[in-house]
């Protein structure tokens, strides 16, 4: 669906942990249309355009009909301005934008890694592989504290196997969600696909733990700071390998979903 720009009444915004809120508005184009890895932008309330320019989000959730869930943490003004938007607010949202991942093809085992807040799109992803039918989906998650951690498994479909990872050990594993992935991957038989999103490092260390030929294929969702988010101020771009060389893509038009084998990690 083309991007296409609203005003939007908030429905709720709900504290989900340490500093992380939950914003669900209605938008039936994004709820229908929304694919995951896909983002908009968020605009500030009607009056208070003064606080931020539009900022990008992930899309969290949608339920197909009309609700749009997004998943965030408190950073700076616009962040903790959307903390406190109270129900029947207008917000802006500029969307669906960017493109989304891949669905799995001959991989039967799909493994998502969601590094703090890249959390969103890993969590609207396992749900469309679930229903897409792919029988084996591995979610970790990691957080630095487990007072961070979104109590995630109630919302996920069954067959989604989820793993947190939290390094001050305060929830799940102790240590990074590439503790969890190494073991996991060196047991699979077939090639997996895989999926990240979340700091640069991890999606980088992923990157360097696995090869072309024993997955299906990497893909990383690069959440690069963005200014306009349509193509036309360059903020966003990331390296990535062409031949020897290094080519700038822009993560908004032609991202956020890259090749993890093509960014050029060293060069981030
Ligand atoms: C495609 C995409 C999807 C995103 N999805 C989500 C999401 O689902 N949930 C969510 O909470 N956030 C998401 N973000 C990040 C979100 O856009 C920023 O947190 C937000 O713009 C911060 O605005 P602010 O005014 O609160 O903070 P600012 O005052 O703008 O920034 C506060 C601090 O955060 C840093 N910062 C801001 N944005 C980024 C960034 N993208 N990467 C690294 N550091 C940053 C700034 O450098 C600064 O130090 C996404 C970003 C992109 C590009
Ligand atoms: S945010 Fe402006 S070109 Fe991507």
């Amino acid at each position: 669906m083309k991007p296409s720009f609203e005003w939007v009444r908030v429905k709720a915004v709900e504290r989900l942990a340490d500093k992380t809120y939950l914003l669900g508005y209605e938008r039936p184009d994004s709820a229908r249309s929304a694919a995951p890895g896909q983002f908009c932008m968020i605009s500030p309330p009607e009056g208070k355009s003064s606080f931020f320019l539009p900022r990008p989000f992930s899309y969290f959730r949608t339920d197909g009909r009309a609700r749009v869930d997004i998943l965030f943490r408190t950073f700076g003004k616009a962040t903790r301005l959307m903390a406190s938007l109270r129900p029947g607010e207008r917000i802006g949202e500029f969307g669906p934008l960017g493109n989304s991942f891949t669905m799995p093809g001959r991989a039967e085992h799909a493994i998502l890694l969601g590094g703090g807040i890249g959390l969103p799109p890993m969590a609207m992803l396992a749900g469309r592989l679930a229903g897409a039918g792919v029988a084996r989906i591995d979610l970790i998650y990691g957080e630095l504290e487990g007072a961070r951690v979104v109590k995630l498994a109630a919302t996920l479909p069954e067959n989604v196997r989820l793993h947190v990872a939290t390094e001050d050990g305060v929830v799940g594993h102790r240590g990074r969600v590439t503790e969890i992935f190494a073991p996991m991957f060196a047991k699979c038989d077939r090639p997996p696909a895989v999926y990240a999103c979340g700091p640069n490092p991890m999606m980088a260390a992923v990157a360097s733990m696995i090869t072309p030929e024993a997955v299906e294929f990497y893909q990383a969702s690069c959440e690069q700071y963005m200014a306009c988010g349509r193509g036309i101020c360059q903020g966003c771009v990331i390296p990535v390998w062409n031949g020897d060389e290094t080519v700038y893509m822009r993560c908004c038009t032609e991202g956020p979903v890259f090749n993890g084998f093509e960014v050029a990690w060293t060069h981030v």
